[in-house]
């Protein structure tokens, strides 16, 4: 991390005396490792009940009574959550539950849905990730929702849009606090002709990262937190700690994989179960692509086939990824089980093959413009403690300046440039993106294969470069998916021009 003397103004204000908690927290230090320590004691304090059947994430009920239309009440509030025994944790929750409920609609559907915010003394907002609607209706931290306020989103969902995307609070300086407390819910759009053949069921299993103190409290962020981005102590699946899945020898399911953590990088497979990737971000690849691992940064979310064919317990598990590191207490990342697949002895019903075409993907091709994105760390020492930046071309956000002009419907291609020592996942909102090209240490590589994603891993010391087509426009945000790093000042704003 380079050490600069910046201007405060290009500093997010984060100094020591201007962090809620901050005293309540005890242990607390400067050696950026007290938040894993914590977890850690926690960890050992703390232990979760493990094996219960994977919930399936309650559905948010249609409340229009017609095809075409889907109209529901989406409540922000505090809530309880019951994870270690004997305990209550504050949490905040959609509708009582985290993650919050499932939305599913279909391309071509009109979208109408009342938010409340009843979080205490907190504005908020709904953003949906990845989905394309309008500016004024993305839940930007531009327009906040005042705590004991509602308003309606309302949007089409264009055909041809069917997807994994998610929702979660965008406001400003809140978001992540707002997001590991427990608000963030699962998106899908269907597609009214679905080639993948509907025996293999359709799962949404939402990763996010649970830190518990001893009473069962959530501790606010460290030091460590803001400098990694926060990383807690137990990765759940749809809220629960290694749910099990019981399904019959043979069978293929669907599965729709979200990292819906702060700052975990999840690199996943499972044990003796082979993956297909059928999806990824903004929907389904051209055609299926075998993989042995995948990376699943903050805020993707992927899209497989998985085929149980050896009877057993067959788990989905984490493997080692370095991310780049601030200060000791880098967690460990390998060998945590997320979920374990109970497969039965006798063959269940044949399943159809997963077929060999999905749906085309047309290149985006011939920019009429390219920009540079580099994104930079800081770090500076004052009296009144340690200021951090997250740069974006040498500048922290702010929300009432214009970073970018873009115009609608024309093609633009991004090139970001990560200068950090630490992996940024970049995330646009208001359209899906392709990438066309990696580059690290002088050596260019292309993807595998080409697909939509609206949040892509940045490696450190990589420049990536991506084709992106806004539609609509209005100011959109571009930012790190560390929900910490695009609080301290990781975000522009991009005018998209009609
Ligand atoms: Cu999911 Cu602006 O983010
Ligand atoms: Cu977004
Ligand atoms: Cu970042």
């Amino acid at each position: 991390m380079a050490t600069v003397l910046a201007s405060p103004r290009a500093l997010a204000q984060m100094k020591m005396d201007d962090m809620p908690n901050m005293d309540s927290m005890p242990g607390m230090d400067m050696g950026g490792h007290t938040g894993h320590d914590m977890g850690t004691m926690a960890q050992g304090a703390v232990t979760l009940p493990e094996g219960q059947p994977l919930r399936e994430l309650p559905l948010l009920a249609n409340e229009a009574g017609r095809p075409d239309l889907f109209k529901a009440r989406l409540t922000a509030s505090p809530a309880t959550a019951r994870f270690a025994e004997g305990q209550d944790t504050p949490i905040l929750a959609y509708n009582g539950t985290s993650p919050g409920p499932l939305i599913e609609a279909f391309e071509g559907d009109r979208v109408e849905i009342t938010f409340a915010n009843r979080i205490d003394g907190e504005a908020s907002t709904i953003h949906w990730h990845g989905m394309p609607v309008p500016a004024d209706q993305d839940g930007n931290p531009m327009d906040p929702v005042a705590a004991g306020t509602e308003r309606v989103y309302a949007f089409d969902l264009p055909e041809g849009s069917a997807g994994t995307y998610w929702y979660h609070p965008h406001p400003h300086g809140r978001t992540a606090e707002q997001v590991y407390r427990g608000l963030a819910g699962a998106f899908v759009v269907k597609a009214k002709a679905d080639p993948v053949p509907a025996e293999y069921g359709d799962t949404v299993l939402v990763f996010t990262d649970l830190r518990l103190a001893a009473d069962g409290s959530m501790p606010a962020n460290s030091m460590s937190d803001l400098m990694n981005g926060r990383v807690g102590d137990h990765v759940l699946v749809n809220g629960q700690k290694n749910p099990r899945l019981a399904v019959a020898k043979g069978a293929k399911r669907r599965l729709r994989l979200y990292n819906a953590t702060n700052a975990r990088f999840l690199k996943l497979a499972f044990d003796g179960a082979p993956m297909t990737i059928i999806g990824t971000d903004g929907g389904q690849l051209a055609a299926p692509v075998a993989a042995d691992e995948i990376l699943l940064s903050p805020g993707e979310r992927i899209e497989l086939v998985v085929a149980f064919d050896n009877p057993g317990p067959i788990t989905l598990y984490t493997l080692d990824y370095d991310r780049g590191w601030m200060g000791t207490g880098r967690p460990a990342d390998a060998g945590l089980t997320l979920l374990t697949v109970d497969v039965s002895q006798e063959t269940g019903e044949a399943m159809p093959p997963i077929p060999a075409r999905l749906r085309p993907i047309a290149p985006l091709a011939a920019p009429a413009l390219s920009r540079r994105l580099v994104l930079t760390e800081t770090m500076a020492m004052n009296v009144t403690g340690m200021e951090m930046g997250f740069l974006i071309n040498g500048k922290a956000f702010d929300m009432g300046r214009v970073d970018i002009v873009g115009k609608a419907g024309e093609t633009e291609l991004w090139e970001i440039v990560n200068r950090a020592d630490m992996d940024h996942p970049f995330h646009v909102h208001g359209t899906q993106f392709q990438v066309i090209e990696h580059e690290r240490d002088g050596k260019v590589s292309k993807p595998p294969f080409l697909a939509w994603k609206d949040t892509v891993n940045v490696a450190r010391g990589e420049t990536l470069r991506l084709l992106l087509r806004q539609e609509r426009p209005g100011r959109r945000m571009y930012h790190c998916h560390i929900l910490e790093h695009e609080q301290l000042g990781m975000m522009g704003v991009l005018d998209v021009t009609a």
